[in-house]
């Protein structure tokens, strides 16, 4: 497929991520996608500035050499904390550190921050200032539209234009507003209506800001969407269909080297996932990144099945499970192919014996 060119050169080096994404986007799930999309950037959970600080920092921010390139997301409304959890992240050999200002979940609003500090663009500015000046890698924001009244063309465009003038350029923009009352965190992510064409404007108002879009979007979609915004993020379709980010690294990083199939894939995730078991990681998080592999595919059902009850008996090891799931995936495809090529006979013959 040729590469469509960007609109802005500046970026190049990012043009494609996965999004932060609570319980999902753990080390896990990283290093497992990193079977599938070398290039790829990618995000961490959201983690509170604060818990950084005096939280259990091997589990909230341990990762390994092979995510790169990735970046910490980070949750909170006061600068100084911001500032010491960015600087933590830079000196543990994170790419990037990113400022959530997109939660709507109730418990992120009683901290005053995630969506809520759309409405205050000078704090978010003194925040994204603080870290800016406390690191050296870059720091980014995603946000949203807006939320609840505060959600015109026109409050984004202030918020942008505030923040971008601490010299932050990288936004990410989730294309729907939140509603903070009625709405859980799910129904904020489906509800609202997607406003791409918000996102693109602020890209043609901001040329010089990299501008990432969000929301609703699917690997095909990437190559057009690249013609209108600097960047695109993908979350949900990364979780439920992980492999569909096989192409990726050929389409858009023009990396050549030969993919994965999905057996390899899960073949090169189980020493690092037998690994983490004897470190006493859990069974169900270590399975949990693979159990979308198969999406789309004959025989998912039975993967997720037999990954699930496997892993809840642990009679047998990780890899015996896995053996013993792909075996079972491979035996249900040739099943539907016997029966699909049975069946494509029988419609030859009845079409001969009608005449036809
Ligand atoms: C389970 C789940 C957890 C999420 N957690 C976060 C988070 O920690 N930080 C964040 O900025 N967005 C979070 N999001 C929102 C996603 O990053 C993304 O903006 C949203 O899902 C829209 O993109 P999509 O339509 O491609 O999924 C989460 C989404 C999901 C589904």
């Amino acid at each position: 497929m040729e590469s469509t060119p960007l609109p802005t050169n500046r970026a190049a080096s990012h043009p494609v991520s996965v999004a932060p994404m609570m319980e999902r986007t753990d080390r896990h799930y990283r290093v497992f996608m990193r079977g599938i999309t070398k290039h790829t950037l990618l995000y961490t959970e959201m983690v509170v500035a604060q818990a950084v600080r005096h939280g259990p920092r091997d589990r909230l921010l341990g990762f390994d050499a092979v995510e790169h390139p990735i970046s910490l997301q980070l949750g909170g409304d006061d600068p100084a904390l911001l500032a010491e959890a960015s600087k933590i992240a830079e000196d543990l050999g994170y790419d990037e550190v990113n400022l959530n200002v997109g939660c709507p979940s109730s418990r992120v609003q009683s901290g005053n921050f995630g969506v809520c500090l759309m409405g205050d663009p000078d704090r978010v500015a003194d925040c994204i200032e603080a870290m800016r000046s406390a690191v050296s890698i870059p720091v980014t924001c995603k946000h949203r539209i807006g939320f609840d009244e505060i959600d015109k063309y026109e409050d984004m465009q202030r918020f942008v234009a505030r923040v971008a003038q601490t010299g932050c350029d990288r936004f990410t923009v989730h294309a729907r507003k939140a509603w903070l009352q009625g709405l859980s965190p799910k129904d904020n992510r489906n509800i609202p209506p997607l406003r791409y064409d918000d996102v693109y404007r602020l890209k043609q108002e901001f040329p010089n800001l990299v501008v990432e879009i969000n929301g609703g979007l699917r690997v095909a979609d990437i190559q057009s969407q690249l013609t209108k915004v600097d960047a695109v993020m993908l979350g949900r379709v990364a979780w439920d269909d992980p492999y569909s980010f096989v192409t990726v690294d050929a389409d858009i990083y023009g990396d050549d080297s030969p993919t994965l199939s999905r057996e390899e894939v899960v073949r090169r995730y189980l020493p690092y996932a037998e690994d983490r078991l004897t470190m006493g990681h859990r069974i169900s998080h270590v399975v949990k990144p693979m159990l979308g592999l198969f999406a789309g595919e004959v025989g998912a059902r039975l993967w997720r099945r037999q990954l699930t009850e496997g892993g809840n008996k642990r009679t047998e090891s990780l890899t015996e499970i896995v053996e013993t799931a792909l075996s079972a995936v491979h035996s249900a495809q040739a099943r539907f192919a016997e029966s699909t090529a049975a069946r494509a006979q029988a419609a030859t013959i009845a079409d001969i014996e009608h005449g036809s």
